[in-house]
């Protein structure tokens, strides 16, 4: 059996099993097989290194990275060359994952030309897998340019966060007449060639119809139960983000709780003298 044909999707590589890059062909697998995707953003090497070792199928540097990383408030001022290199280090230290890389705000939209200089940046100087783009029909051209040249594309529809001033703030996506336009959009992603597309805050009910037409996968934030995968914000996923979360989030660990009994510790150790110990000392 080789490499490429060998059965995939059996979750995290031990020793004794070889590590196999997951690629888009077996995201599409998985969705013909029913099995479910999961995708977490990561913005470092060690969370890298460590979901890659969970088994998380695709890691995603978002442009997230701006207001969980470099302090922004949202998403829009990130550019080009704050994300690259954490996509650099992200890319590094992953064996089995496939590494997605998105594209900022203002990076692709002007043009098909635009889209693919930007991603063959991310691609060639970060080492992505992938890209992802946020948007729908408005957008189609810039997909086809890129998947019709060696770029595999993940589309982002439903609540676009760069497009937070144009869509009135963080708001659910596809309601009423509205879930017309989200179809459209979801259906000229695929044409284009995209092999998967994120739902954002899009009513379940919708999200699982979508789902059940396309053929490409989708996964889902804030999407319901039906998507044929799921991707979280890592730092509002365990905690290290603290504050309102958007409903969707389910927290798994509190290492913001975590990191700070360790901090206010290590103060207490240092001003009474514990730490350093002789065991410290050379
Ligand atoms: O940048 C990001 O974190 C995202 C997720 C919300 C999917 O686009």
């Amino acid at each position: 059996m080789t490499e490429e044909t060998a059965p995939y999707g059996t979750g995290p590589t031990t020793p004794t099993t070889p590590v196999k890059r997951v690629r888009t062909h077996h995201l599409a697998q998985m969705k013909e097989r029913g099995e479910r995707i999961t995708m977490l953003t990561t913005y470092d090497m060690y969370t890298a290194a460590t979901f890659d070792e969970a088994g998380i199928d695709i890691l995603f540097v978002g442009d997230s990275a701006a207001n969980n990383v470099l302090g922004y408030e949202t998403t829009i001022p990130v550019t080009v060359d704050e994300l690259m290199p954490l996509v650099r280090a992200v890319a590094g230290s992953v064996k089995r994952a496939l590494v997605l890389a998105d594209l900022p705000f203002g990076s692709y939209q002007a043009s098909p030309e635009q889209a693919f200089h930007t991603a063959v940046r991310f691609m060639k100087e970060g080492g992505a897998h992938a890209v992802k783009v946020e948007g729908g029909a408005e957008i189609a051209a810039q997909v086809e340019k890129l998947t019709t040249n060696g770029v595999p594309v993940m589309a982002h529809i439903g609540f676009t966060p760069q497009s937070e001033h144009a869509l009135g703030g963080y708001r659910v996506q596809g309601r009423g007449d509205a879930a017309e336009r989200l179809r459209e959009d979801a259906r000229a992603m695929q044409a284009a060639g995209a092999f998967a597309v994120v739902m954002e805050m899009v009513p379940g009910d919708i999200a699982a119809e979508i789902t059940g037409e396309l053929a490409i996968p989708t996964i889902g934030i804030g999407a319901g139960r039906d998507c044929d995968g799921q991707v979280l914000v890592w730092t509002d996923a365990f905690g290290l983000r603290t504050g309102r979360m958007p409903r969707f989030v389910k927290q798994y660990a509190d290492l913001h709780g975590t990191l700070l009994a360790g901090a206010r510790q290590f103060a207490d150790e240092v001003r009474d003298g514990t730490f350093p110990g002789p065991e410290h000392t050379f």
